[in-house]
């Protein structure tokens, strides 16, 4: 699948800028151990100066943890882990030490349009995928704050910047308010989303992100490096590491901070090198310029489908587009005759009940000819 290259619109797959490739090979024939500072200070100096920049750009706390990950959904996982190291042991229970057997149990809050990976990572941190209470959302797949229920000390709330289909933002500001009035944690999956922070014309949908208590987001998504790459955040920085800790001081180090404290795994690739060259070479502007970019491709894209006539089934925010063909079966069949024509290539999904062809633009390497052509290929899929 030839998902680097420019004309690939397929889940939110985003391309490698060609820095972050050298980076990556550079990282590879340097062969660190990137899980501790003492077998990498160069790894671990630039995963310091990176993660400065990324909480920079999402405006988190300075004295907020991050680690570097695989993906979002280890980032959930970790910041889940998190959540409850933090909430038990206000109840006085080690959960590190004793586990969750006997624990007090803990309420757990997400959207309706909760992404998989969020449900995952419930249930490696042992809270189940189905011990949840589900909040309402609506049109667009965004928490209804009138059916937000009541939530207590005891609870983690979920919430989503940026769906995986709509591009739409839970009202993040809104729910902080009300579950830190009553003592609850407030996560953020943001996989791809948050980076809406780092343009000036989007920056109003992430509005409020930094007052929640842990955030997962992606770089291999829309940060554009190889795969595999994700960055978990704590507002407190003892919970992430006192919930990735290995008990004891093992390998301690007082001079740096070491990388294996803020992550589940140990021993890891130097993936914060690629973080780190991405955002050098960019640059504030820079990225700005990609994120803003590839969102105004894809309102590129919901004009020429609308204009031709077809039904764009989200408010197109940011980079998602949703659009059906008619009934469910001439949407797939459209899908299919674009992949098979090869100009790009779009995937299928389910919108609330609606098969959709859905558009991800992603990739730093989407030109303004890859948009034409490929919005000319799917009307000429459609037409005929
Ligand atoms: C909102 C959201 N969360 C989490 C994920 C999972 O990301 P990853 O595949 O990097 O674990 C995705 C992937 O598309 C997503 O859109």
């Amino acid at each position: 699948m030839a998902s680097a290259g420019g004309r690939f619109f397929g889940f939110v797959i985003g391309g490698s800028l060609p820095v972050t490739v050298a980076a990556n090979w550079l990282a590879a024939a340097w062969d660190q151990n990137a899980g501790l500072a003492i077998t990498s200070p160069t790894n671990a100096t630039l995963e310091t100066v990176a993660l400065r920049w990324v909480k920079d750009i999402f405006h988190l706390p300075v004295q907020s943890a991050g680690g570097f990950v695989t993906c979002a959904t280890a980032a959930n996982f970790a910041a889940l882990a998190a959540a409850r190291h933090a909430l038990l042991g206000r109840v006085g229970w080690d959960v590190e030490a004793q586990g969750l057997f006997g624990a007090p149990p803990l309420t757990l809050v997400v959207g309706d349009e909760v992404h998989a990976s969020v449900q995952k990572a419930l249930s490696l941190v042992g809270f189940g995928r189905e011990r949840i209470v589900r909040v309402p959302v609506d049109a667009q797949g965004r928490m209804s704050v009138d059916a937000f229920p009541s939530v207590d000390d005891r609870t983690i709330v979920c919430v989503q910047a940026g769906n995986v289909n709509s591009g739409a933002f839970d009202p993040v500001a809104e729910i902080c308010r009300r579950a830190h009035s009553r003592g609850a944690w407030v996560h953020v999956d943001g996989a791809f989303g948050m980076w809406a922070a780092a343009a000036p014309a989007r920056a109003h949908l992430v509005y409020g992100i930094e007052d929640a208590d842990s955030w997962a987001t992606d770089a291999h998504k829309w940060l554009n490096v190889p795969y595999d790459s994700g960055l978990v955040f704590t507002r407190n920085a003892d919970d992430l590491r006192t919930a990735m800790s290995v008990g004891g001081a093992y390998l301690a180090q007082d001079e740096y901070r070491v990388p294996y404290q803020y992550t589940p795994d140990f021993s890891r690739r130097a993936r914060g090198v690629e973080v780190w060259a991405a955002l050098r070479q960019l640059g504030r502007t820079g990225l700005a310029d990609l994120i803003e970019r590839t969102c105004r491709y894809a309102g590129r894209f919901a004009d020429g489908l609308l204009g031709a006539g077809y039904r764009v089934l989200n408010d197109v925010v940011l980079n998602q587009v949703l659009v059906s063909f008619g009934s469910p079966e001439r949407t797939r069949e459209v899908i299919a005759r674009v992949q098979g024509e090869g100009t790009c290539w779009c995937g299928g999904t389910v919108w609330q009940g609606h098969t959709a062809m859905r558009i991800s633009v992603s990739s730093w390497a989407t030109t303004d000819a890859d948009v034409e052509r490929s919005v000319a290929a799917i009307l000429r899929a459609a037409a005929s």
